[in-house]
């Protein structure tokens, strides 16, 4: 089944996630619907917050870049309370995208490392470092349940050139070919 996922200025976005339990309800069915409305959607990576849930989780399937980059063959996660312990490395800048940000890719600085710990779908644990691709996409996602968009990362210059373009997000003057779920807000002219 797929999911609406929320648009950019919507509130789920910006709460800090919350760990889940093994009893949480209906996880795989959750996972699934996450990995089909990603698919749907053409994205490599999908937050918990992206589809309205406050949970520390998210999945990714790299796969798409196996051709350039090997280490993303069969690279299909799922992390559930994952837990950054470090960022290394040198910074470099790539350009990204955000299922919630339809429309617009920008340069994201980062550090080339990341170490992490999280459970999997099986709640075995993993304790793990990734660097160049996988180490950025991890940290994308990782941002999304601590309610940063990588929107955020961006210059105060870039960031005034894509205001009004994130304006006509929130406000759901989009149409990015998947359902998604708007913000709230007051209808302005
Ligand atoms: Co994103």
């Amino acid at each position: 089944m797929m999911m609406p996922v929320t648009a950019y200025g919507h509130p789920t976005l910006r709460k800090k996630a919350k760990k889940i339990d093994k009893d949480y309800e209906g996880l795989h069915g959750l996972i699934e619907n996450m990995f089909e409305t990603m698919y749907h959607s053409k994205g490599v990576g999908l937050a918990a917050p992206q589809v309205n849930l406050s949970i520390r989780l998210f999945l990714i399937d790299a796969t798409p870049y196996e051709k350039e980059i090997p280490e993303a063959k069969d690279f299909k996660k799922v992390f559930i309370n994952p837990k950054v312990i470090e960022k290394e490395g040198d910074k470099w800048g790539m350009d990204e995208g955000c299922l919630s940000i339809p429309g617009i890719n920008e340069e994201v600085i980062r550090k080339d490392e990341v170490h992490i710990q999280y459970y999997d779908e099986n709640w075995e644990f993993h304790d793990e470092k990734y660097a160049g691709m996988l180490g950025r996409i991890i940290q994308h996602e990782y941002d999304h349940l601590e309610g940063i968009l990588f929107t955020d990362r961006l210059s105060p210059l870039r960031k005034t050139l894509i205001r009004g373009k994130l304006r006509d997000i929130a406000y759901g003057k989009v149409d990015p070919g998947y359902r998604m779920l708007y913000p709230n807000l007051k209808k302005r002219k």
